[in-house]
């Protein structure tokens, strides 16, 4: 049974893929910061014969990933997704939400920097030893396209354009630097959905969203690592 880690799986893309992912068989563990008040996470975990397990983790808070690397101990993960993130205090579609040249809130912008970039660093680095365990061996980080500057041909949103930005090198890196243990190691966009995050005027539904991420996840192959991989299952350019 293969086994997946989920960031921020108590909504969004995070809870889409979960749903996914157990209704498929596999072996998921779903972390959130609160799984004692994620009532759908538990309700799917009552049903799902011992194959979800909830976990408590803030990808701000280190001890929190110490803890769950204690419970977890040697455990394979055949995917690791670093899918939590957050994009600023107000979205893109509300008022301050383009994140314009002159307003920029530098406390919020450690906070997205917090989460976007050094959330997923620490999770990689804590569990890169259970993924290489595992037959897949895939650690995928949740990126998005406004993170690519060759496509950047708007400007505005700089600490959510430059937090993904970051994480597309981050992941290059670890395509590098853990290909000895066979891991398949690139950053991922999902599309924009509307979710909490994506907002109203999103492109894609998320049901619709996660599915094709699923499929696009599902494809995953050696020659991916270090690659800018989307929804569709195409690369992007950096
Ligand atoms: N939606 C889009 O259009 C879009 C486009 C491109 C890329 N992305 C990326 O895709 C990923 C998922 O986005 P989404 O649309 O599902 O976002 P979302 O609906 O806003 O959900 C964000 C998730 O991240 C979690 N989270 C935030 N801060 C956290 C922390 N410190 N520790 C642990 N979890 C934390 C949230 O948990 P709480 O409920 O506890 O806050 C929530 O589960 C993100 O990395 C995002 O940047 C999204």
């Amino acid at each position: 049974m293969p086994s997946v880690l989920i960031t921020g799986a108590n909504r969004g893309l995070g809870l889409g893929l979960l749903k996914l992912y157990v209704a498929d068989g596999w072996r998921v563990f779903g972390c959130c910061r609160n799984p004692a008040k994620a009532k759908q996470l538990k309700a799917i975990a009552a049903k799902s014969g011992g194959r979800l397990t909830l976990h408590k983790l803030d990808v701000e808070k280190p001890d929190t990933i110490k803890a769950l690397k204690k419970v977890l101990k040697k455990q394979p993960i055949d995917m690791l997704l670093n899918v939590a993130g957050y994009y600023g205090k107000s979205i893109m579609t509300e008022p301050g939400g383009r994140q314009e040249f002159g307003k920029t809130d530098y406390k919020d912008w450690d906070k997205v920097f917090a989460i976007n970039v050094k959330g997923p660093m620490r999770m990689s680095e804590a569990f890169a030893d259970n993924v290489a365990r595992s037959d897949r061996k895939i650690l995928v980080t949740f990126s998005s396209i406004v993170g690519s500057i060759a496509l950047n041909n708007a400007g505005a949103l700089y600490p959510y354009r430059a937090s993904k930005a970051a994480v597309n090198m981050m992941m290059k890196s670890m395509a590098h630097d853990l290909k000895a243990k066979g891991i398949i190691a690139l950053p991922f966009h999902p599309g924009w959905v509307r979710t909490e995050m994506g907002g109203p005027a999103a492109d894609l539904d998320p049901g619709e969203a996660a599915a094709m991420i699923k499929k696009a996840l599902g494809g995953i192959k050696k020659s991916h690592a270090g690659k800018f991989l989307d929804y569709r299952g195409k690369f992007l350019p950096w």
